[in-house]
């Protein structure tokens, strides 16, 4: 688990300061009459599966699974990569060991509450990725093999996913998983995985209305979400690596319809647009996990920054970097004086109301990556500022007063590694309460954060 190693090296100081199925197949056209929101609600909660040898998160569930011999540390020497945060050395890495070791395999974690331990989904759930792609990112920064032995053994589980057709979430699942493992091994078979789930995910492609639809349940006629943004890595990707070359030009369009369409005149998003897929008109503009239609739901702007981002570095379309720039500046300039949102900028409540920790790790990813495209030099150090500012308030522990997952003396109080994180708000549309946790995808992208601010590329 988490250790609180005294005596840091000046090694690990300057680095960070230097920062600082089963998917089943899907219905032709992906449109069912269910309510249901598969985003939000995890299979296996409450079961005995996954409550069966529950350890409670400051105890040895982790640690019994064993830390891998390899990433142990030596008493005093700061390791490398994943295991700083914020000029304190920290066992992240150990941590991800233990949940990766003590889960059944196919059980995916998803969140989990303050001395608890993980509510799990099967591969199907849309944050079924982020395990894989945590692993392959301890791997890419280790180079052990103990920890590819692991990716590959998680990242296999969610083969079935590259033939659903029902969700854009294949995007999240298979991207951050055979994707990141194809980049780190180039094995072949990971990259045929992506191109079929590229495929899947483009059929979601309306022509009239320019875009993908983002869900298949629900009341709407072609749900068009901020979080969709993400998704369209994939298509570039595949569209580059031996797929159709008419999924790029899909995600092209796809980002500009977004940019159209939910980005408001402020910087500020929607989370929802609906549009008639007859003829491509817009039929509302809305929220499901925001509070309020009009409101802004802060991981759908962190979503937009990383999302935006990613399409400009993609694309080298200046109108995509103006769009991240615009998102980006109002995600920077609503924060709050620690630099983690409240799950929603207009918030009841505020300043007492929920932060949501994970939309904090996206958005620093995102602006990290900005301030290395971004042209203006003053605006490179701005968006590297925002995010180092962000990640020292992930990386101050819980108790005092920040989100690392840790207590007063340093002991883990979840087997995530972030706290604080707001899936879903009940003040929310949704009314799902699935907030003040540790979230698996805010763990994701707070590693990929770290790695990106100990990067030479970042300013
Ligand atoms: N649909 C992804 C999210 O909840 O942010």
């Amino acid at each position: 688990m988490i250790r609180k190693i005294e005596g840091l090296t000046w090694a690990c100081f300057t680095l960070l300061l230097f920062m600082a199925s089963s998917c089943g197949p899907g219905g032709e056209d992906g449109e069912n009459d269910s309510t249901t929101d598969p985003d939000l609600i995890e299979p296996d909660e409450g079961t005995d599966e996954a409550s069966a040898d529950e350890p409670a998160a400051d105890e040895p569930a982790a640690e019994d699974a064993g830390p891998d011999a390899d990433v142990e540390e030596e008493p005093g020497v700061c390791p490398e990569g994943l295991t700083d945060c914020a000029g304190r050395c920290v066992n992240l890495l150990g941590k991800v060991a233990g949940t990766a070791d003590a889960l059944a395999l196919g059980d995916y974690p998803v969140r989990t509450r303050l001395y608890d331990w993980w509510v799990t989904s099967d591969a199907s759930g849309w944050t079924s990725g982020f395990l894989p792609g945590i692993l392959w990112a301890a791997y890419e920064s280790t180079g052990e093999t103990a920890w590819r032995t692991r990716a590959e053994t998680w990242t296999a589980g969610l083969e079935d996913c590259k033939n659903d057709t029902t969700t854009h979430d294949v995007g999240f699942q298979i991207f951050s998983s055979f994707g990141r493992g194809y980049l780190l091994t180039g094995d072949a078979a990971y990259r045929d995985v992506v191109i079929t789930t590229a495929g899947s995910l483009a059929t979601r492609f309306n022509p009239t209305v320019g875009a993908l639809r983002s869900w298949s349940w629900g009341s709407w006629r072609f749900p068009v979400i901020i979080d969709n943004m993400m998704n369209l890595e994939i298509l570039f990707w595949a569209s580059k690596n031996g797929g159709d070359a008419a999924w790029y030009d899909m995600a092209v369009s796809h980002a500009l319809t977004t940019m159209e369409n939910h980005v408001r005149g402020d910087g500020s998003i929607y989370h929802l647009v609906d549009f008639d897929p007859a003829t491509g008109e817009v039929v509302l503009r809305s929220t499901w996990q925001g509070y309020a239609d009009d409101s802004t739901w802060a991981r759908g702007q962190a979503w937009a920054v990383h999302g935006f981002t990613m399409t400009y570095r993609e694309t080298e379309d200046a109108v995509f970097l103006e769009a991240a720039r615009r998102v980006a500046d109002f995600f920077i300039d609503t924060l709050p004086p620690d630099a983690v949102p409240y799950w929603d900028f207009d918030a009841p409540g505020i300043p007492d109301a929920l932060r949501d920790s994970s939309a904090a790790a996206i958005a620093a990813s995102g602006l990290l990556e900005l301030s290395t495209l971004a042209t203006d030099p003053a605006d490179r150090a701005r968006y590297a500022d925002a995010a180092r500012s962000t990640l020292a308030s992930l990386c101050t522990p819980d108790a005092g007063g920040g989100y690392l997952a840790e207590d007063a003396t340093g002991t883990s109080i979840s087997p995530g590694l972030l706290m604080r994180g707001c899936q879903t708000h009940p003040d929310s549309v949704s009314g799902s309460n699935q907030c003040d946790e540790s979230l698996i995808f805010g763990d994701y992208y707070f590693l990929e954060a770290l790695m990106r601010a100990a990067s030479a590329e970042t300013p």
